[in-house]
């Protein structure tokens, strides 16, 4: 297949570069696919002509999102339809990666696709509008995700390492659930997805569930780093943007639609730590 990733310099895109192998991959500079203008994107889905338009982009800074309203708006939604029109244009499919925030964080019990969505922040709101706006695609495939990960990359997991071998005393929430996925699992599951055909809204994380202490506290368990960590609430750690207090994902639907490759979180990170 001839796929276009756009936003490829960040965390999964890389995990994307490194498993999708056998397929003819065109990643474009953020200066020529940039998701603030409409014709930078249209033009280079135009000329590309790929059979598989996968959004990796997104302006992921949570935090800042709810100071820079219309940039994330534009950047995580409406530059989304731009996309779908393209893909429409061009025949391509368009596999759009969302996220847990879309949804509320009271649910006590893992969420399923046809749950309400009522995200609680900006970043939540704006990939929601992306999630309407991949809708409009012909062909269409939305996977949410969460607490991605990787050797590489600005996420938990290596701000946790470095952080403990800087020595330092590390006090993390464990009142908000989910569950940690690594970048590699989901592009892998993502390419088979795009290859037996998944359509429509599906979640995609690893199975299991835990706190941000309880991920912690096994990075540490099986890196064999000794770590000063201590649990804390997130009262004690206030942040601009309002977090999910519970935001596992339902995976059954996943096993409806096909090939179900995502493990265990637990199992997912000791690959990590294998190579990392
Ligand atoms: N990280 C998570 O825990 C998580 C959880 C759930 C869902 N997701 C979703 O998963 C997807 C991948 O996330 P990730 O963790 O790989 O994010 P990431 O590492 O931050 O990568 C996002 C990429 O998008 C690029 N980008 C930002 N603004 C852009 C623009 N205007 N035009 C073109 N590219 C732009 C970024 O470039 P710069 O670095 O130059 O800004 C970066 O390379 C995103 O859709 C995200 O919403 C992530």
């Amino acid at each position: 297949m001839r796929v276009l990733i756009a936003g490829g310099a960040g965390q999964l895109a890389r995990a994307i570069r490194e498993t999708w192998i056998d397929h003819e991959l065109i990643v474009p500079a953020e200066a020529s696919f940039d998701l603030g203008n409409p014709e930078s994107v249209r033009s280079a889905i135009l000329e590309a002509r790929p059979q598989v338009v996968l959004n990796a982009a997104a302006f992921t800074q949570v935090d800042r999102c709810e100071s820079e309203v219309e940039r994330a708006m534009r950047i995580n939604g409406e530059a989304v339809r731009w996309m779908a029109e393209a893909a429409d244009e061009t025949g391509a499919l368009l596999v759009q990666i969302s996220t847990d925030y879309v949804f509320d964080g009271t649910a006590t019990r893992p969420y399923r696709e046809t749950d309400p969505t009522n995200p609680q922040s900006v970043y939540g709101r704006s990939k929601l509008l992306g999630e309407h706006s991949a809708a409009l695609a012909r062909e269409h495939l939305i996977v949410r995700t969460a607490w991605l990960y990787d050797a590489w990359g600005k996420n938990f997991y290596l701000t946790m390492r470095n952080a403990a071998a800087q020595g330092r005393q590390l006090k993390v929430v464990d009142d908000q659930r989910g569950t940690p996925t690594t970048c590699r699992a989901l592009a892998r599951q993502l390419q088979v997805a795009a290859q037996e055909g998944w359509r429509g809204l599906v979640h995609g994380t690893c199975g299991g569930e835990t706190s941000w202490h309880g991920f912690a506290t096994e990075i540490f368990r099986q890196t064999g780093i000794q770590a000063d960590l201590s649990p804390c609430p997130t009262a004690d750690y206030p942040t601009p943007a309002t977090r999910p207090t519970y935001s596992v994902l339902d995976g059954a639907h996943r096993c409806e639609l096909g090939t179900d490759l995502m493990p265990d979180w637990r199992e997912a990170l000791g690959e990590v730590i294998g190579i990392g």
